[in-house]
Order: structure tokens, then C-alpha cells, then sequence
């Protein structure tokens, strides 16, 4: 049965003790604690390998430890501005806003939580195209991207927007040589004010 302690290797706190609960639920066990895989049939002894980091990532014990309390029994609507809980959780992201910023050396204000990868493709996609529209018009993107890039950017063309999706080669990478053809396409149609 996968339980906190496990999880975090180390002793058991408040947060912890109710963090435990959490985790031993049956939903959570069986594929955790499977220790054979098999690869083409043939059956292999532990836990495969993970890794896809850019799928997804174990969580540090030191951040599971710190959020436990705020998904257990500290949880309230940030956004609820009538009552206490909403200020606390409040001020908890705030808090973490300002320790992320300091980290990567932004401004608080730079720092957006989202829910994932899909929704901040979305946003940084989107978001900027639609700010420069008067201005720029066009995208350049890669085949082989994420699929909520490629559907913004399709989004993007519905919206009249263009887009080059430029072939990768077999390593993965983009031909230079093809970028700077695409941008000085772009450049072209911009000066004949197509
Ligand atoms: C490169 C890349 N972009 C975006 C995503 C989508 O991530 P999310 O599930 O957080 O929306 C993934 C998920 O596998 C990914 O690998």
C-alpha cells in the first residue's frame, strides 16, 4: 500500500499524518506497488523506468509535504474574497508566487499558475499572437509539436492568422537554413503588405 510515509522516506508530521490518508486509498495502490513490467512479452523483474519528464514528473517529497495540509484540511477558494479561507489560500499562493519569482528572477506579476502544459501552451500561444495581431501575423512552428501547440495553432489560422510548420530532421532538429527561409518569407510578405 503506497502511504505518505513511504512516499516521503521520511518521519511522519501533521501534515503528513493527513496526507496519509490520502494516498493509501485502493485507487492509488495496485499499479504503484506492481513490481514486474513486461517489454514485447518478455517479463522483467521491478518498476520500469519513467522517463518522460516532459509528460510528467515525481513530485519532490519536500513540495508533497508542503501542499499536503492545503489539499487535506487548509483548502479554500482563492478567490473567495468573503471569508477565511479564501484568505488563506490566498495568501499561501501569493506566498509561492513570490518564492517562484525570486527563483527565476521574475516579478510576481510574470508568474501565472496553470493547470498544465496544455493550458499555458494555450495561453503563451494564443495570447501572444492576439497582442501582436495588428503587427505580426504569422507563426512558425515545428511538425512535431506538443498537439495543444499545433491546435492553437490552428486556432491561430481560423483566427487569420498563417502558420509554416517546419519539418524537423531524423535527429529531431529544425534545418536552420529553412527557419531563416521561413523568416525572411514572413519578412517579404510583410514589406509587399501582403
Ligand atoms: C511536450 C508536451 N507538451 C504538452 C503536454 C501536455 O501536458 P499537460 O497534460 O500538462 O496539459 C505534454 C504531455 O505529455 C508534453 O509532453
Amino acid at each position: 500500500m503506497l502511504t505518505a510515509a513511504r512516499v516521503l522516506g521520511r518521519g511522519r508530521s501533521h501534515s503528513l499524518a493527513l496526507g496519509a490518508r490520502a494516498l493509501s486509498s485502493s485507487a492509488a495502490s495496485p499499479s504503484a506497488t506492481k513490481d514486474t513490467f513486461s517489454i514485447g512479452g518478455e517479463a522483467f523483474e521491478g518498476r520500469a523506468a519513467y522517463l518522460d519528464g516532459a509528460a510528467t514528473t515525481p513530485i519532490d517529497p519536500r513540495v508533497l509535504d508542503s501542499m499536503l495540509p492545503w489539499m487535506t484540511s487548509l483548502y479554500g477558494n482563492v478567490h473567495s474574497r468573503t471569508h477565511m479561507y479564501g484568505w488563506e489560500s490566498d495568501s499561501a499562493v501569493e506566498h509561492a508566487r513570490g518564492q517562484v519569482a525570486s527563483l527565476i528572477g521574475a516579478s510576481p506579476k510574470e508568474v501565472v499558475f496553470t493547470s498544465g502544459a496544455t493550458e499555458s501552451n494555450n495561453i503563451a500561444i494564443k495570447g501572444t499572437a492576439r497582442f501582436y495581431k495588428a503587427r505580426k501575423t504569422h507563426v512558425i512552428t515545428t511538425q512535431t509539436e506538443h498537439k495543444c501547440v499545433l491546435d492553437s495553432c490552428r486556432a491561430l489560422e481560423q483566427e487569420g492568422f498563417s502558420v509554416t510548420y517546419l519539418p524537423v530532421r531524423k535527429n529531431g532538429l529544425v534545418d536552420m537554413k529553412e527557419l531563416e527561409d521561413s523568416m525572411r518569407w514572413v519578412l517579404a510578405q510583410g514589406r509587399s503588405g501582403a
